[in-house]
């Protein structure tokens, strides 16, 4: 099956640049951070914190997520109930940062990632797709950016939805989350060996696409 892995830090423009790719050759697009997402809301929701590793465990058990496509635009079930727009809230990216260092979350998200990869050719957006989940992707993209480009952008996003919020903290928030991401013990975000490196500080989202366009032909 063809797969198209694209992994990079918290906003490094991974989502829309896979996106656009996935349209462009009518692949299917799995976000896997909405489901590690998902996993936090249901731990926000029963009051579960980051270091109750027990319950977090527990919880896994009891969070059944699934994914289902509604006009080609991914919807996240969390048992049953579709919480795709639950999910890009400041509060749950931080605890899905933190619950997702659990060995149990990850055994069961990458296996329904690896489910969704063998039946359909995907381009497949997170953390560690390229080094854990499709090991064998025929295309491994690393896609970066500047701390400084990356919450000069999400500041700009948060601003035009009218939200108030401020660049140094949003900064803050991504050093942050890049430090958890990389330091976790269980398939930590690195760039894997045969994965090609993209810096998008200073390109367009079309000039990424492109050069990813010509990797595939
Ligand atoms: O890409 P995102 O911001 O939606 O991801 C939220 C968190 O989920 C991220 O901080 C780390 C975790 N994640 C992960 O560990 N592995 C993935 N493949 C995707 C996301």
């Amino acid at each position: 099956m063809n797969t198209i892995a694209i992994d990079g830090p918290a906003g490094a423009g991974k989502s829309t640049i896979a996106k656009r790719v996935a349209k462009n050759l009518s692949y299917i697009y799995v976000d896997t951070g909405a489901m590690y997402r998902a996993m936090a809301l249901y731990l926000i929701r029963n009051q579960v914190k980051p270091e109750e590793t027990e319950k977090i465990e527990k919880a896994s058990e009891h969070a059944d997520i699934s994914i289902a496509y509604e006009n080609g635009e991914q919807q996240v079930l969390l048992n049953g109930e579709n919480v795709t727009s639950l999910l890009r809230t400041e509060e749950v990216g931080n605890m899905a940062s933190k619950s997702s260092a659990n060995p149990k979350v990850r055994t069961k998200l990458v296996e329904l990632q690896r489910k969704l990869a063998s039946k359909q050719p995907v381009v497949m957006d997170g953390r560690d797709i390229g080094t854990q989940v499709l090991p064998n992707a025929n295309i491994k993209i690393y896609l970066t950016a500047s701390t400084h480009t990356r919450a000069l952008r999400r500041y700009k996003e948060l601003n035009e939805k009218g939200e108030s919020c401020n660049l140094q903290t949003i900064e803050e928030d991504i050093a942050l989350r890049d430090h958890q991401d990389m330091t976790r013990e269980i398939s930590p975000l690195k760039k894997a060996e045969d994965a090609v490196l993209l810096d998008s500080s200073d390109m367009t989202i079309d000039e990424v696409v492109s050069k990813i366009m010509g990797m595939v032909k």
